[in-house]
């Protein structure tokens, strides 16, 4: 789909389509949404004088305007209440439009810019939004599906603004969403990847392909290499599987001048059965997307390849399988980490917290700084915070509050737990320096797994996102698909490029 930013009139557009919107309570449309109504003789007024229209979020109505006017449908596009409308409703309600014009066969369609008028929101702003609203929201993934679906694709969208001056400054909005979207969309495409399309092989070929793509640095760490090096961690994770671990390191050089780098981390478990502490069968299917975290690495990475701000970024994803085998790490066992630490394995379904042990000390080692890891770590997560928000866990309260604020720009909600030194007993063990699960209750669960990954990154200004329960969606909503979400790419993005414009 090609997305252009047009100025003219709406109704004299050469589209199949096109989409207007209603706040919810408004009893006769103005702007945009009133001239379209105009054009068709009233048609959507009368629509809401008859209740049909009642501008409830998500709302949409399609209208056939019968050659009154050039498009042949118009699509109204309730916005809910004005004082709750935000930037994720923009996106929201474009995916929803964009979704039902594609199944009424429309290839050419239009819309004008949501909300841009009311207050808070720029024009650029939602220009954006619109741009990741549509390319997010008509994301399907359907590589192994050998029927042709029974819809078609939109070719292009255009976005209509009246202010010619304006154009130039969408454009660029628009060119952003765009790569942030296709950024979301290589997580969301690697997450839904069976792992038998996924192992820590193909992570490795497929980041190593984006680097060819947008000249990224790109290395991998061989088992030979995490051997010399001392990653007895990850190679304790990996020992249970017949697939060759890798450790993937991107790097992204935007400011020679500097040399400060960012680090992003990402756990790349390609597929978690638990090992010998095994996981119920029931959705351990979902498990193959445990490299959900590396994914959202690889992704953000490509996306600086393409936007190239001023700021250097290393990515690293650890990357095994955990699977229970003769040679599979054992509850009880302990391992050293690259920085010598050692580390109690009570569980081995605890295994995202021992590869990003090794992962966070070699981000030390090599002086990264700040460091921010993404990991689908805990079910305790997802008992705190649903499928809403991330979890956010910090021994640093400015880069937590940038990552709190890119996030909340990005519209995928973030939530900060606390991380008080009480919380330190949980992890404690009595035969090695730590132990890889809290108590037994599972009290404090995701805390526990954050205190320990604290214990790796030091000194180091860090961030941990929990991402278990934001990853997948049970069901499509809005701009998320049901299966892989693609978040935190945008987040990362915005953190990054927010680091960029501080220097
Ligand atoms: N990958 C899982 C966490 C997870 C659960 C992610 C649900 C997404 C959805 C992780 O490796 C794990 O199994 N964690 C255990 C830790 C426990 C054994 C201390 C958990 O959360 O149950
Ligand atoms: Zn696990
Ligand atoms: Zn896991």
């Amino acid at each position: 789909m090609n997305i252009k930013v047009v100025a003219g009139d709406i109704t004299e557009l050469g589209v199949d389509a096109i989409i207007v919107n209603l706040f919810e309570g408004v009893k006769s449309p103005g702007g945009a949404t009133g001239a379209v109504d105009k054009a068709l003789d009233g048609a959507i007024s009368q629509l809401i004088n008859k209740g049909e229209i009642k501008g409830k979020l998500n709302e949409i109505t399609q209208i056939h305007t019968l050659g009154k006017i050039s498009p042949g449908t118009v699509v109204v596009a309730g916005l809910g209440k004005q004082g709750n409308f935000d930037l994720n409703k923009v996106r929201g309600i474009t995916a929803a439009a964009c979704r039902t014009l594609r199944k009424s066969e429309a290839r050419r369609i239009a819309t004008i810019l949501h909300g841009a008028g009311a207050g808070s929101i720029s024009p650029e702003n939602s220009a954006q939004a619109i741009a990741e609203g549509a390319f997010l929201g008509l994301y399907s993934f359907r590589q192994h599906i050998t029927k042709t679906s029974d819809y078609g694709e939109i070719d292009e969208l255009s976005i209509v603004e009246r202010d010619e001056s304006k154009i130039p400054a969408l454009k660029a909005s628009v060119t952003k969403g765009r790569i942030m979207s296709e950024s979301a969309i290589l997580a969301r495409d690697m997450v839904n990847q069976p792992a038998n399309f996924m192992t820590p092989t193909h992570m490795a070929e497929k980041a190593k392909e984006v680097a060819e793509t947008w000249g990224l640095g790109f290395e991998v760490l061989e088992k030979e290499g995490m051997a010399k090096l001392g990653m007895g961690a990850l190679l304790g994770v990996a020992q249970g599987s017949s697939q060759p671990p890798k450790f993937i390191i991107l790097s992204y050089r935007g400011d020679e001048s500097s040399d400060k780098t960012i680090g992003l981390v990402g756990k790349g478990i390609t597929f978690d059965s638990g090992g010998i502490s095994i996981k119920p069968s029931e959705k351990m299917d979902e498990m193959k997307g445990d490299m959900g975290g590396g994914a959202s690495v690889i992704a953000a990475m490509r996306a600086l390849g393409e936007m190239k701000p001023k700021v250097n970024v290393t990515g690293l994803i650890p990357a095994t399988e955990n699977l229970p085998s003769g040679n599979a790490l054992k509850p009880g066992d302990i391992l050293k980490a690259l920085n010598g630490k050692t580390i109690e394995v009570a569980n081995t379904d605890a295994e995202g917290r021992l590869i990003l042990a090794d992962a966070l000390s070699y981000a030390n080692r090599i002086k990264l700084s700040p460091v921010v890891d993404i990991a689908t770590l805990t079910g305790a997560c997802v008992v705190a915070l649903g499928d809403v928000c991330s979890g956010v866990f910090s021994n640093d309260q400015d880069v937590s509050a940038r990552v709190l604020r890119a996030g909340d720009e990005a519209g995928e909600r973030m939530w900060q737990m606390p991380m008080y030194e009480e919380y330190d007993d949980l992890d404690k063990s009595e035969i090695a320096d730590i132990k890889n699960t809290g108590d037994k209750s599972r009290s404090g669960g995701a805390i526990a797994a954050a205190k320990l990954l604290a214990e790796f990154a030091g000194d180091t200004p860090w961030v941990h996102l929990d991402i278990a329960g934001t990853f997948l969606s049970n069901k499509e909503q809005g701009y998320l698909p049901k299966g892989a979400t693609g978040i935190p790419v945008r987040t990362l993005v915005n953190f990054v490029l927010s680091a960029a414009t501080e220097s």
